[in-house]
């Protein structure tokens, strides 16, 4: 067993990114990357893991797997750096899948809570759930595993996902007598509010189909629009009123963004008081009353835009270069392809399903049949 440092991880292309992907994973996963401390990193964009809940609407991957692909490299993902890939070009992905089925029990995927809670929002009926929908755990370790992924930064959504690779993993080196494959790790947001970030109504999960998302592609005036229009305190009317800061939105999306120099940079701008100039001292004035919403998303509209203005600046950039984002991910579906090919020759050495290259094996029944 190797103790290389392999970072993998991926999207599902339905859509554009949010800034809830950028805080919940994204972001990390551009600092691991300019750290530069690993030996190999891939990032995936999961179009075949979209199409087993959209198998009737191919045309949705087709459209936003440019999408992805250009939020990526707009966040500063570098593919000069890391293998950007798109998941359906690695056809190992889906034999490997084949075997480790094999591993996984109905009842276990019954019980992961990430595909129970998906079972229910889509509201499959009983036995009517598509089976590639509910085996798609499985091959999201086969996703992993294929690289010896070790390091994965995600969302805590996605933890069960990692512990059901993990027993995988388990299983295969223990059934095949083998170390090959490698038990993964999550690398989780470090704070509550990047964890799982609500939409901007307040509602629990930012999402396209609620509509309540900030894109990182949106315009410096539909940012604004949206913060503007964010869900506070119902209560707090008056300036002068006491305000709430749990499940305030505003403050909710302050705890996510907030960075070390954001009060000297932005404060005046934002007409803040002096004397508010950690993001605690701002809490404290809201719930005391006397501080208005309207500062206060100011405050955050700054501090955000200035987050995202980078962002759309490389989109441009990308955006004028379609030809090549698509070679970009083309290249680097063939290297995926090449790494994941090397796995699963010895995930079938392990299992001594390899009979051609296999002379013993072949020895042995010459000599079966030899004094016949
Ligand atoms: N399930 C992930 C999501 O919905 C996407 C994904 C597919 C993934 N394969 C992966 C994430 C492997 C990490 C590692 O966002």
């Amino acid at each position: 067993m190797s103790n290389k440092k392999i970072i993998l991880t991926g999207d599902r292309p339905t859509g554009r990114l949010h800034i809830g992907h950028y805080v919940g994973s994204l972001r990390r996963r551009v600092q691991i990357q300019n750290e530069g401390n690993f030996d190999k990193m891939y990032v995936m964009i999961a179009d075949a893991q979209a199409l087993t809940d959209n198998f009737d609407n191919p045309e949705k991957i087709r459209e936003n797997i440019i999408e992805v692909a250009l939020d990526y490299l707009s966040v500063g993902l570098d593919p000069s750096k890391i293998t950007l890939f798109v998941q359906s070009y690695v056809k190992e992905l889906t034999e490997i899948t084949f075997y480790y089925m094999n591993l996984v029990t109905i009842a276990r995927l019954h019980r992961n809570p990430t595909v129970k809670s998906e079972i229910e929002m889509r509201q499959f009926g009983g036995e009517s759930i598509p089976a590639g929908f509910f085996t798609y755990p499985v091959s999201q370790a086969a996703d992993i595993t294929a690289f010896k992924g070790n390091i994965i930064p995600v969302g805590d959504d996605q933890l069960p996902m990692l512990e059901q690779t993990r027993e995988i993993v388990r299983s295969f080196n223990r059934i095949y007598d083998t170390d090959i494959l490698v038990e993964p790790k999550e690398v989780l947001p470090d704070n509550e509010a990047c964890m799982r970030l609500p939409g901007t109504d307040g509602k629990a999960k930012m999402s396209k189909s609620l509509g309540n998302c900030i894109y990182l592609s949106d315009s410096s005036e539909e940012l604004k629009k949206k913060i503007m229009g964010m869900y506070t305190d119902p209560n707090h009317i008056q300036v002068s009123d006491p305000g709430q800061v749990e499940g305030n939105m505003v403050f909710t999306y302050l705890d996510a963004f907030i960075k070390e120099d954001s009060f000297e940079k932005y404060a005046e701008i934002a007409k803040l008081d002096k004397e508010d100039d950690t993001l605690d001292k701002l809490k404290e004035h809201y719930k005391r009353g006397g501080l208005g919403d309207v500062k206060v998303k100011n405050f955050l509209y700054q501090i955000l835009d200035a987050e995202l203005a980078p962002i759309r600046e490389r989109r441009k950039y990308y955006e004028a270069r379609i030809e090549e984002v698509y070679k970009i991910l083309e290249d680097g579906s063939k290297e995926a392809q090449k790494e994941a090919a090397k796995t699963l020759n010895e995930m079938k050495n392990a299992m001594k399903i390899n009979y051609f290259e296999d002379k013993d094996l072949i020895a042995s029944h010459v000599k079966k049949y030899e004094n016949k």
